[in-house]
């Protein structure tokens, strides 16, 4: 389930219902997909997509989407820090920005056209997209481990374009989730 912050107004939501209608007031879609046993957290990228074809077929048909992959990530993943580097800064996409989570965690940043910036932190189970154009960035937790289904409109795959705002800056890429680790610098 998914935990939502707003730090300049010292707001938390927790509430399926309330995180759900508060992320479709930015145009975010939230949805729970049950993962109970549908796949076990090491099978195969074939496996992973065959087992979540009806939700990734409506996705496409409501979406555009045309693929969709799977990213894993963990300590152990070369070049991680290289990845990590990518994603953590402030950027957009011309395309919706579409994760489920099989396994781990991740920090969204959104940075909202009215202002504040909210952490939205995802945990497996949790549907986000994020449409095009929207000023983001992501982070993992402590633990550094996600694996995600990944959906695109362009089968060129992921591009960002950076603002180099420096926003992301003053957000401490920090998870609150109780199995969390401190985030520690690598
Ligand atoms: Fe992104």
């Amino acid at each position: 389930m998914a935990t939502v912050r707003i730090p300049d107004e010292q707001r938390t939501l927790t509430d399926r219902d309330e995180v759900t209608r508060y992320l479709a007031t930015l145009g975010i879609d939230y949805e729970r997909w049950p993962d109970n046993e549908r796949v076990r957290e090491d099978a195969s990228v074939e496996e992973v997509l065959a087992a979540y074809a009806p939700e990734i077929e409506r996705l496409k048909q409501q979406g555009g989407y045309v693929t969709a992959d799977v990213i894993d990530v963990n300590p152990g993943t070369p070049g991680l820090d290289v990845m990590l580097a990518k994603f953590n800064r402030e950027h957009w996409h011309d395309e919706d920005e579409v994760r489920f989570i099989i396994a781990g965690n991740g920090l969204f940043h959104i940075h909202t056209q009215a202002g504040p910036v909210l952490a939205i932190e995802v945990e497996a189970g949790d549907l986000i997209r994020v449409p095009r154009g929207t000023l983001h960035w992501f982070n993992l937790c402590g633990d550094r481990r996600i694996r995600a289904i990944r959906l695109f409109q362009d089968t060129a795959g992921w591009t960002p374009h950076y603002t180099e705002s420096q926003v992301d800056e003053g957000f401490l890429p920090v998870c609150f989730g109780v199995s969390h680790l401190p985030y520690q610098q690598p």
